[in-house]
């Protein structure tokens, strides 16, 4: 499935006096992170600009806000053009009197991982990278898992416990600290200075609290100094800071001195504060939902996926920094060389146009895992696997110990930032009379296992029944699916999709029903020359049953901003776009709808669309001698239409190649099966890669995707069908000519050569390619 996306431009993105009748531009103008809103729910302050303006220029900040979950991962992945260097910039200028306590600590904060410009942040990141790699990790699960027991066994039996003051504060810094190989002797102090850089560089002190701020801040400065000088004394020290201190005896012009101090100072922060919020916004948010509570209590392989969609939900680092370095276009709109950019990964978590239902707490949404709390692309948080094993731990110590546990009465209070966000506080309650160690006091020490890194998304999916199955039209099975339990089934939008596991047969069928009907409809044509799924499916799916489901997700989504909508759909094509159909019937606007078909009595939906549509629907079976004129079709239509069309690749092809005479208009398009049948070894030719943001250079063998490989290397590749259909692991291309196997570019864009699916698509003469990757 494929669903090429066009940017827009909006006409009103600054707040300037041009813009003052403006409706958005009042929003903008208004807009305060510090306000109560953004502090509340950035997310849901942002929505406004997620509809209708997604990047707008807010003058009391005097930075560029970005919203949209496309555009915030587009900056993230150029570090070039959009750069990291005001990332630990002060968001609230410090004064003079505070700037004067700070110097007379010598503070003299310098460039670290997180702020810092390429090539050089490549080069240390890989030069310090070897301890963060899942192989090296695994070992600590145990350490993890005995901070948080001794910690759980201390308030197990007192019914009432503060989250954070007893657990999620102190593991995380000891976890980090123990990673660190830093010793941990000054927790309490800790705590102190790390709040303190926090609210330095991303909080509004008062004048006055910046002065006892900037104390805190040179404390923990020459706190720093002091910790490396007694590690430099121990040259075989455990740890990575260890590792980073040998590295900068051994290659000093790459690690440098300055560095390593103000390392030591961003990452003690980095390592715990970022986990203990997290830790604690999840615990809220599952506590609120209770039925995802009572599921993962009830099923601990939940966790993995759970702990995703926390991050993505209600992640603990909610906006980032970058800054433009020549002028740049994000989301349609010009930028500025040196525009500031905050770019609000916690709106883009519930971008619609991403995550279906992107609102809603869902913890089987089986691409929680693309969430932007961890940022994307070269400067991805390098601790990421170390933060999501202490979350699953925790988490699975808590539900297995206590699931009987409820969140208290209280007012949460929050620090005042623009990045960071989570509970000063958390408090639970439970009778600890019923904590179920007390009959079976095994269960205090058992235990799951997980894997380090991402949840894989073959291992998440919702229970459903099939509450009806009828015939649609001949060969076509229709199907209503309903949540197992009774509750509602997350939203969808027009051309979405599920993807129905059935006896090892896993295939996707786009939504056809109503959007507001309480199940989900699917209609399924029995391809006898297929691979067998839905011949399955047909024999073997009867009402009642209960089957497994993943999605909704929606690769096909519909600009409902078009000036004019023209729909076309062949065979069983018809079930994304009658969807879009009734959508757009909804929302009052134009459009068109044709419907091709070799009869009609195989043609789903034919009659519910000449009702629901009359006038604007054409029905075209061919054995009653109707054919739809493609050809007079386009050269008719008004400019600006979009055209959206599903159907056979001929359909397809014959539309793209009319469309091509129309670049004033718009074609989307989803086929609904791929071209090739896979890889044959003995046919295809091994080539090399060069990825240019990772340094490495890997063998694509003859029995290997491009995809597989680039995984095998331990690097994250966004990924869905794996056919060439949905354009989620699409990489750009720098150098060599690409055999594009794929169903998502349009003709120019593979003659263009600068992307290509890694799923399917491979050099086209052996020779070295070379990705932006
Ligand atoms: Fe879907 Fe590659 S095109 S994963």
């Amino acid at each position: 499935m494929t669903a090429p996306t066009n940017t827009q431009s909006h006409a009103c993105p600054g707040a300037g006096a041009a813009n003052e009748g403006c409706p958005m531009s009042q929003m903008a103008a208004g807009f305060d992170p510090f306000d109560a809103p953004y502090q509340g729910d950035p997310a849901e302050a942002l929505r406004w600009s997620r509809e209708q303006l997604p990047v707008f220029y807010s003058e009391k900040l005097g930075y560029w806000i970005v919203s949209r979950y496309d555009d915030i991962k587009a900056v993230f992945s150029d570090n070039i053009l959009f750069s990291p260097r005001n990332a630990l910039e002060k968001i609230t200028p410090a004064t003079p009197e505070a700037m004067e306590v700070l110097r007379s600590y010598g503070y003299a904060m310098n460039r670290t991982m997180v702020n810092e410009d390429e090539p050089a942040h490549m080069e240390r990141r890989r030069a310090l990278m070897e301890h963060f790699m899942p192989e090296n990790l695994e070992a600590r699960q145990e350490m993890i898992r005995e901070l948080t027991r001794e910690k759980v066994d201390a308030f197990i039996d007192t019914g009432r416990a503060d989250l954070v003051d007893e657990m999620l504060y102190e593991v995380p810094l000891m976890v980090a600290l123990h990673f660190l190989g830093v010793p941990e002797d000054e927790i309490a102090t800790l705590r102190t200075f790390s709040l303190a850089h926090s609210v330095n560089t991303w909080g509004k002190p008062s004048p006055e609290k910046q002065l006892q701020v900037a104390h805190d801040v040179g404390r923990f400065w020459q706190y720093a100094g002091q910790v490396i000088e007694k590690m430099r004394a121990d040259p075989d020290g455990q740890g990575w800071m260890h590792y980073t201190i040998r590295k900068n005896e051994e290659i000093p012009e790459v690690v440098t001195d300055s560095y390593v101090h103000s390392m030591m100072m961003a990452i003690i922060v980095a390592a715990h504060e970022t986990t203990s919020l997290a830790s604690a916004n999840m615990f809220k948010t599952l506590l609120t939902h209770r039925d995802a509570w009572h599921d993962i209590c009830a099923d601990p392989s939940l966790i993995p996926n759970a702990v995703e969609e926390c991050l993505r939900y209600s992640g603990s680092i909610v906006a980032w920094r970058r800054e433009t370095t020549g002028p740049a276009r994000v989301g349609g709109v010009d930028l500025p060389e040196g525009a500031k950019l905050l770019i609000v990964q916690a709106s883009g978590n519930q971008d619609e146009r991403h995550f279906e239902g992107g609102d809603t707490f869902d913890i089987y949404r089986d691409n929680a895992v693309d969430h932007l709390t961890f940022g994307y692309g070269g400067h991805q948080c390098m601790g990421k696997n170390i933060g999501r094993m202490e979350m699953r731990i925790f988490l699975e110590e808590i539900s297995r110990r206590l699931p009987h546990l409820r969140l208290a009465e209280q007012e949460f209070t929050y620090v005042p930032s623009i990045s960071f966000r989570g509970p000063d506080h958390l408090w639970v309650e439970w009778d600890p009379a019923q904590n179920p160690e007390r009959a079976d006091p095994a269960l205090a020490r058992a235990r799951q296992r997980f894997a380090v890194g991402a949840p894989a998304r073959r291992d998440i999916a919702r229970i459903i029944r099939v509450t009806q199955a009828r015939r649609e039209a001949d060969g076509i099975l229709g199907l209503t699916l309903e949540d197992a339990r009774g509750r509602p089934l997350p939203r969808w939008s027009a051309g979405a999709h599920v993807e129905l596991c059935v006896d090892g047969y896993d295939r996707k069928y786009s939504l056809c029903g109503r959007p507001d009907a309480a199940g989900y409809d699917v209609a399924i044509l029995r391809e006898e020359d297929g691979r067998g799924g839905s011949a399955h499916i047909h024999d073997a799916v009867r009402e009642g049953m209960e089957l497994k489901l993943r999605g909704p997700h929606n690769l096909f989504p519909l600009d409902e901003d078009a000036a004019r909508h023209v729909l076309v759909a062949g065979g069983i094509g018809i079930t994304p776009i009658i969807a879009m159909a009734d959508r757009l019937k909804a929302l009052g606007r134009d459009y068109e709808v044709h419907y091709c078909g070799r009869e009609r009595s195989a043609m789903a939906f034919a009659d519910r669309l000449e009702a629901d549509h009359a006038g604007r629907a054409g029905v075209y079976p061919a054995d009653e001698g109707a054919r739809a004129d493609l050809a007079g079709l386009v050269a008719g239509l008004q400019a600006g239409s979009h055209v959206y069309a599903c159907g056979p690749a001929r359909m397809i092809d014959a539309l793209e190649a009319l469309m091509a005479g129309r670049p004033d208009c718009t074609l989307h398009f989803e086929y609904f099966a791929a071209r090739g049948a896979g890889l044959d070894p003995e046919k295809e030719t091994a080539f090399d890669v060069e990825l240019t943001d990772s340094n490495l250079t890997l063998r694509v063998a003859a029995d290997r995707t491009l995809l597989e490989t680039v995984e095998a290397a331990g690097i994250d590749l966004a990924s869905d069908c794996c056919e060439g259909l949905c354009g989620s692991c699409e990489v750009r291309v720098l150098e060599g000519e690409i055999d594009h196997r794929d169903m998502v570019l349009t003709r120019t864009e593979r003659a263009g050569n600068r992307r290509m699916m890694a799923c399917c698509s491979r050099s086209a003469n052996g020779k070295p390619i070379k990705l932006a990757l």
